[in-house]
């Protein structure tokens, strides 16, 4: 009996074009484009996949075989999917790779015509809050809409991994380390590459080589913006930084105190000398949020900091116990406590460096 309408035939072409639409969670590519469909078929509306992953063990295998599932049922007329995975061979994975490296021309950074904006967030000073600003106003500038990766460049200190609540290591295949991912944020850091208590005696020329591996050998995927959290003191860090990225700005925390202001004021003239742009000041720390703030640190350090350097003065972030509770959480308060004074000033300095691009 001819029941008005016959049911649509699925071809394999259909799964393949739906396939496009499903990307490689660490890769952030088609799973077509990066050769890891192996096979389709179909019959009678049943459809099997058979998927390759990059590497044995893939922790993401599960979100792999559920996004090839969830599109390819809403193809119409699919009444089952069955997805089954197998493992890249050496040779497949090399040309993955090259492939991946191909199509950026090596680190997306490294090429003049990179649109990439990296930040790199120093002070001189310890413990102003170097991290907690990195860390905030990169996942601030995600909510934002832009692609943000974090670069840990504090290799003795790192504080990224617990300050994202970033846990595990990352994948690495045939030596490409791909980033951790948390709050919209692709994020490596030497924390994610040795054991926590571990002992690690970096000299200088090691500290050039671990940076140069995170800039080149990482595969960060398309990006809007890099953020680099830069260790207390200026130095080596900054030279190598400048040497590799000649394009990156300096964003200087710095606390309302006078003193602080001035190791911060050094830090940027480090930075001119290395030829940086210093893109503007943040002073942390600013205020006790209440009815009547209360300037615990002084007053006037950061905005007085902003006039001699002649850049903006990005935001004035509130000392708030809750910005450092959400930090040793791993959820940063602009995922944490949205509307606290804290989280919006974290905002508010991402919209102003967004609105202040200058190439
Ligand atoms: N606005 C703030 N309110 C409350 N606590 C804060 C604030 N900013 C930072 N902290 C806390 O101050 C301490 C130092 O912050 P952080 O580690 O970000 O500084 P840093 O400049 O990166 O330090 P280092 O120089 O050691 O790398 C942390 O415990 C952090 O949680
Ligand atoms: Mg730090």
């Amino acid at each position: 009996m001819w029941l008005g309408r016959k049911d649509a035939q699925v071809t394999r072409e259909q799964v393949l074009e739906a396939l496009r639409d499903v990307q490689d969670p660490e890769l952030h590519r088609s799973i077509v484009d990066l050769d890891m469909v192996r096979d389709v078929r179909v019959r009678d509306g049943h459809v099997h996949v058979d998927a390759l992953l990059t590497i044995q063990g893939c922790p993401l295998r599960q979100v792999i075989v559920e996004s090839i599932r969830e599109r390819v049922a809403r193809i119409p007329g699919v009444r089952s999917v069955d997805v089954s995975l197998g493992v890249m061979s050496p040779e497949e994975r090399q040309a993955l790779i090259a492939r991946l490296r191909g199509a950026e021309e090596t680190s997306p950074f490294l090429t003049p015509s990179s649109r990439v904006r990296v930040l790199a967030v120093g002070s001189g000073k310890g413990g102003v809050g170097k991290s907690t600003v990195t860390a905030n106003l990169a996942v601030a500038l995600a909510q934002e809409g832009r692609r943000v990766g974090v670069l840990d460049a504090d290799v003795y200190g790192f504080s990224i991994p617990r300050l994202l609540g970033l846990e595990g290591r990352p994948t690495v295949i045939d030596q490409m380390i791909v980033p951790l991912e948390r709050w919209g944020v692709r994020a490596v850091s030497m924390g994610m590459l040795v054991d926590r208590d571990e002992a690690v005696i970096w000299r200088g020329p090691m500290l050039h080589k671990a940076l140069l591996t995170f800039i080149t050998e990482v595969h960060w995927g398309e990006l809007d913006l890099l953020l680099l959290d830069l260790p207390p003191g200026t130095g080596d860090v900054a030279i190598t930084v400048a040497q590799q990225l000649p394009r990156a700005e300096v964003l200087v925390v710095t606390t309302p105190q006078q003193a602080a202001a001035e190791v911060a004021a050094r830090a940027a003239r480090m930075a001119h000398k290395v030829n940086l742009r210093v893109a503007g000041v943040v002073e942390n720390m600013s205020y006790l949020d209440g009815p009547t703030p209360v300037a615990v640190f002084g007053e006037g350090g950061g905005e007085s900091l902003a006039q001699r350097l002649g850049v903006p003065l990005v935001a004035r972030i509130p000392l708030d116990p809750r910005i450092c509770e959400a930090g040793d959480a791993g959820e940063p308060v602009v995922v944490r406590h949205p509307d606290s004074a804290g989280a919006r000033a974290f905002r508010e300095a991402a919209r102003h460096l967004l609105a202040a691009r200058v190439t």
